[in-house]
């Protein structure tokens, strides 16, 4: 019988902080909450679009707002959290005074997909809070080497969630027949070499010489300098992706381009960057924004967004080493 989620926490070395395995609970609680209100939203008819913009100017999701609601619940966290920030919101947002946590998340990732049914998830990234003073936001601004746990749910064929406490990556699965999380991956390893990537083509022409280098080589494939054939997959999801890089390997890119909107890159650094490179690490890949490695990025605003190159140990080698 596959152990569940509560028995694998209780089998990790004292060292592990029991709150935190308790946050670790109630975070599979929200996600599988968040997972039933994704997977009932056709019927609630709840996968449209807001009149409203999220504070990176992007058009909002229902779905974005409820299942950032979701995760402001206080009784949810049981007085473990202190304060949370996300995609959806501002600033910072109090959750119980004297929490043990910061609690930094990205409610709906991939919420494109939700109309067509595509692959959505939930990310999140668990950090120190301080002790005996308010949280301010730059209790927030922490190296991502600094996340105490990370991890996702991908909302999909499965409900799965990818889970690091900083010592390996582990996947579990709701079983609907036991009503229970159960671990599904044990220590999961990325391959090293891969001949997949991931990178939304039609960005092409703005990007910076050293990705076009790269991505023109794999797709001139075995007739090109790399002489073998490569594959492309593009789910903008970036869940879906990484999860399909943590089961089979792969390189994800999304670089800065030269575009004034592109010149910091897409994604966002304190909740969808560096909790995947987390997970990423603990199962052998690596990950940098082209230069460095991501989690040494010494943050300076809540959403500031990053270049990422994630994946295959080889793949991210060549993308960063062509960066020069
Ligand atoms: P979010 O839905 O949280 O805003 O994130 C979407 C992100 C990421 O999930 C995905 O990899 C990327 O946007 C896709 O970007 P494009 O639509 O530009 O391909
Ligand atoms: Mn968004
Ligand atoms: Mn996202
Ligand atoms: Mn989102």
């Amino acid at each position: 019988m596959r152990p569940t989620l509560s028995q694998f926490l209780d089998a990790l070395p004292a060292t592990v902080p029991s709150n935190l395995k308790a946050l670790v609970l109630d975070m599979a609680a929200a996600c599988r909450d968040i997972g039933q209100t994704v997977n009932n939203s056709a019927i609630t008819g709840k996968q449209g679009a807001l009149a409203q913009e999220n504070v990176q100017g992007e058009v909002q999701k229902e779905l974005d707002v409820i299942a950032n609601d979701m995760m402001l619940e206080p009784e949810r966290w049981h007085g473990r959290v202190a304060a949370v920030a996300s995609e959806e919101m501002d600033t910072l947002h109090p959750i119980a005074d004297g929490g043990e946590y910061l609690l930094v998340f990205d409610p709906i990732d991939g919420s494109s997909n939700l109309d067509v049914n595509g692959v959505v998830g939930t990310i999140f990234s668990i950090l120190d809070a301080p002790k005996g003073r308010a949280v301010t936001e730059a209790d927030f601004l922490k190296p991502g080497k600094e996340q105490v746990a990370a991890g996702y749910t991908a909302y999909g064929p499965q409900t799965t969630m990818m889970l690091t406490l900083g010592a390996g990556t582990f996947a579990f699965s709701i079983d609907h027949d036991r009503g229970e999380w159960v671990l599904i991956r044990d220590q999961v390893a990325i391959p090293e070499s891969t001949r997949e990537f991931a990178i939304n083509m039609s960005n092409h022409r703005h990007w910076e010489a050293p990705v076009r280098r790269y991505i023109d080589e794999c797709v001139a494939g075995k007739d090109g300098p790399r002489g073998v054939d490569f594959n492309m997959r593009w789910l903008a999801s970036m869940v879906g992706d990484i999860h399909r890089i943590l089961t089979r390997g792969g390189v994800f890119i999304y670089p800065v381009d030269q575009r004034a909107s592109g010149k910091n890159g897409k994604l966002r650094l304190l909740y969808e960057c560096n909790p995947i490179a987390m997970v990423i690490e603990q199962a052998g890949g690596t990950a940098t924004d082209g230069h460095q490695r991501i989690l040494d990025i010494a943050p300076t605003a809540l959403h500031q967004r990053t270049g990422v190159v994630l994946g295959s140990k080889e793949e991210v080698a060549r993308v960063t080493q062509y960066h020069g």
